[in-house]
């Protein structure tokens, strides 16, 4: 029996780059990480060439000496939303933080942007390494191990909200007036540490 492996390549669009001087080549667009235009022209790229999917990177936190990127960027389900208009077949990757955000808002965000890109969403499920990122929601930092606590509960619960409905619950029936069916809605009730 053969098997075919096969590599699947992923394209970070990250603006003006991933260092602190890139953006004053003379060949870079020193605004390309707040402009649409250069995201959508490299996501389209990225799709013409075969990639399976881009990768937006984020974080949550920056200073003075953050590089430029960072200072000003997307937030990236917003992009990744706007690109899933211009693309038609890419998939489309954002990262988002288990420690600063709550399942269910996670939960519809992700399964918007599955509806909008026609399946084509997925999730850089991070746990925010920056102290400095708990000033931005007036919370305090958890420490590392309490961070991948509440990854792995609020993971099982964004699934867990997923697939609250069946793939096959909305029948929209016109004629006899019966949007869903009943059965195939499936409440959480989900319990945990957090
Ligand atoms: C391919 C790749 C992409 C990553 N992208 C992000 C990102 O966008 N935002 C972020 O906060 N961390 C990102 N990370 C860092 C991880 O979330 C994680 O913090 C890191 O692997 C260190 O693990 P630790 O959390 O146990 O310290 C990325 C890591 C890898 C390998």
């Amino acid at each position: 029996m053969t098997h075919q492996r096969q590599l699947k390549l992923g394209a970070i669009i990250h603006g003006v780059g991933g260092n602190m001087g890139t953006w004053r080549h003379p060949e870079i667009l020193s605004d390309a990480s707040v402009n649409f235009g250069f995201y959508k022209q490299q996501a389209q790229k990225a799709e013409e060439g075969k990639f399976d999917l881009v990768f937006i990177a984020d974080g949550l936190y920056i200073n003075e000496k953050s590089l430029p990127h960072f200072l000003n960027r997307f937030e990236p389900l917003t992009i990744l939303s706007a690109l899933a208009s211009v693309t038609s077949h890419i998939g489309l990757v954002g990262t988002l933080s288990t420690s600063y955000s709550e399942p269910f808002t996670v939960a519809r965000q992700f399964a918007s942007l599955d509806h909008i890109s026609s399946g084509r969403a997925g999730w850089n499920v991070v746990t925010s390494p920056l102290e400095g990122s708990a000033l931005n929601y007036g919370k305090e930092h958890p420490t590392h191990d309490k961070r991948y606590r509440i990854a792995e509960e609020f993971l099982e619960v964004t699934k867990g909200l997923w697939d609250s409905w069946e793939d096959d619950a909305f029948i929209r029936n016109k004629e006899t007036g019966q949007f869903f069916e009943e059965k195939k809605l499936h409440r959480l009730h989900h319990k945990g540490e957090f």
